[in-house]
């Protein structure tokens, strides 16, 4: 079995966070949300594992290296233009060869492990073949959402069966969702040759799924038990990274100085510095970072080089290399790489903002 994970396309939703670089590299609780997808592979037993990367290859591959770190030997598969999920497959076809393989979308997070998922599909697949039963060619992974029409769709007869899939349904038939974890045999192949672009351009996965069921073929599901999240927005962002950072370990590696104090689940990275602040878990304060004189508050993550200073910050993710000075207090945030927010209390009352293209400010 492969892994074929997806770190291409474009991150039109996390503007413009993402403009520049890859969605699938923002951290959540201070690792890229990529490398959870990554680790989760690496536990399920699977070594080889192909990364489809398109514009912030290098950005990707940089971070992920050889992939070692996990156990997984990682080749790196350059995708011209981000044409769809089906489209990937196309473009892993030499990489993947005749084998099964487990495709994962590399902004999706799973709390759960995929093992389960895994063995499942070849438990079935070696049980109905012994028995001469049709083995299913997929697996496909399903939660309940409130808004299935950002989404792959699924509607399943009475006995539980897959017999539709429709990609981002104005009318959904359930709320079952696809999630951005699958299992194929090689008849996928068949069926991301077969399959036409769909009205918003792309060779969906969801079509190629929907050509195996009109062909005769058998596809089984699951629906997810732990937490999974597409962190295409930043609310869905933020929240992932409340919930992982739920379970972090608290550990100290910086220096903490006697006139701040850590309270409930806190993480000091290696070479962060706490100075006459409070940090109240569940946080985490990155690599190289410095707070002074600032209060960081619960579910907050800071990344690696940032600088807080007489500020207060929650419910927040700061990218790496950030400066927050000064600015009172700062909630329910996304701030990326290299940004600066600071307050000049010499001037006037005003605001004086530089803000990239799609940028949003909310004034309290
Ligand atoms: O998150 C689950 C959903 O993912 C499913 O419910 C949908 O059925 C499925 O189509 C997909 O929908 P999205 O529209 O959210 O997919 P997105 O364009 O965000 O791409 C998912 C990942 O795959 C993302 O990490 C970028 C990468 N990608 C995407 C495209 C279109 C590529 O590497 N190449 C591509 O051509």
């Amino acid at each position: 079995m492969k892994g074929l994970v997806l770190a291409g396309g474009s991150g039109t939703r996390l503007r413009p966070i993402t403009s520049t670089s890859a969605k699938q590299l923002v951290p959540v609780a201070n690792k890229p949300i990529l490398f959870y997808g990554l680790e989760s592979l690496a536990e399920s037993g699977i070594r080889e594992v192909g990364i489809i990367v398109g514009d912030t290859a290098e950005e990707v591959s940089a971070a992920v290296g050889d992939g070692k770190r996990w156990g997984l030997d990682v080749t790196y598969l350059p995708q011209a233009a981000p044409l769809g999920l089906a489209h990937c497959v196309l473009v892993a076809r030499d990489f993947l060869g005749g084998d099964d393989f487990v495709m994962y979308l590399g902004d999706n997070l799973l709390t759960q492990g995929i093992d389960g998922f895994v063995e499942a599909f070849e438990t079935e697949r070696g049980s109905a073949r012994a028995a001469g039963r049709q083995p299913p060619v997929a697996q496909i992974l399903l939660a309940r959402v409130p808004d299935p029409h950002r989404f792959g769709v699924a509607e399943l007869d009475a006995s539980g069966r897959v017999v539709r899939l429709v990609e981002k349904p104005v009318d959904p038939p359930s709320d079952l969702a696809l999630v951005g974890v699958y299992l194929f045999d090689s008849t996928i192949h068949q069926a991301v040759a077969a399959i036409r672009p769909s009205a918003r351009g792309e060779l969906e996965i969801t079509d190629a799924i929907q050509w195996l069921l009109e062909n005769g073929h058998r596809v089984n599901s699951q629906v997810v038990q732990g937490y999974w999240k597409d962190l295409g927005q930043r609310e869905a962002l933020l929240e992932g990274n409340r919930l992982v950072l739920e379970s972090v370990e608290p550990r100290v590696e910086g220096l903490v100085d006697a006139e701040s104090r850590l309270e409930g689940r806190v993480v000091v990275e290696q070479g962060a510095r706490i100075v006459r602040s409070v940090v109240r878990g569940p946080a985490i304060v990155g690599e190289g970072s410095v707070v002074e004189d600032s209060f960081v508050g619960p579910f907050t993550s800071i990344y690696r080089d940032c600088r807080i200073v007489r500020s207060e910050i929650e419910h927040s993710v700061v990218m790496a290399s950030a400066t927050i000075v000064d600015i009172g207090r700062l909630v329910d945030s996304l701030i990326g790489n290299r940004v600066t927010v600071a307050r000049n209390e010499q001037r006037p009352k005003a605001l004086r903002l530089m803000l990239g293209d799609h940028s949003r400010v909310d004034l309290a």
